[in-house]
């Protein structure tokens, strides 16, 4: 049976979890791991944007129901993308939590929480084509695959990807 999460709004204490996400095998397909400057600034933004009330976007961490534990990162944004504003999504679950489903729950979670937002139509998520588990979270939680494309991330570094789109139901 898949664990159960939820996500809730990154805070002040999330720093530590952010450090942990940036250990190298997680970094791997996302331009390596951050300086502890780079990953105060992304922490900082991570705060603001879970305060915010604009529906420009909110990070979350992941949380098992049955423990408490904080087990990954997920959020979505907006995006201009060929003209056109759309959310996008990224997630990540610790190491030692993989493998059990929970990206998926998380995933499911946001989707949930952007629709509520009534403010764009699609979300779509851009991992790199050779992403395989975050491609096949993609899959399952009924993105369609709209093709490849060429995306910089981080700013600076070109990354080949796939672009995966799914509706929100309003
Ligand atoms: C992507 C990531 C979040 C998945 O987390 P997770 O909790 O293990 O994901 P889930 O268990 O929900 O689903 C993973 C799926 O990928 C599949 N998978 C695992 N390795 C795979 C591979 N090499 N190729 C294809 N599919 C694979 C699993 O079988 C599972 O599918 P299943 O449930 O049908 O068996 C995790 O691997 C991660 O944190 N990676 C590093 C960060 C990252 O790259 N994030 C993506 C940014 S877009």
């Amino acid at each position: 049976m898949r664990d159960e999460v939820r996500i809730e709004p990154w805070s002040e204490g999330d720093l530590t979890l952010l450090r942990l996400m940036n250990a190298p095998e997680l970094m791997d397909h996302l331009g390596g791991p951050e300086t502890e400057d780079q990953l105060l600034v992304r922490h900082e933004q991570y705060v603001g944007m879970s305060a915010g009330t604009s529906g420009a976007g909110t990070m979350f961490r992941v949380v098992t129901t049955a423990t408490g534990q904080a087990v990954g990162t997920i959020g979505y944004w907006e995006r201009t993308r060929q003209g056109e504003v759309i959310y996008e999504s990224g997630w990540g679950v610790l190491t030692e939590h993989q493998g059990r489903g929970l990206a998926g729950a998380a995933l499911e979670a946001v989707l949930e929480r952007a629709a509520l937002e009534r403010r764009h139509r699609f979300l779509h998520a851009f991992p790199s084509v050779g992403n395989g588990p975050s491609n096949a979270v993609c899959r399952k939680a009924g993105f369609s695959l709209l093709g490849e494309c060429d995306f910089e991330y981080p700013p600076g570094r070109p990354m080949r990807c796939n672009d995966w789109r799914v509706e929100l139901t309003f």
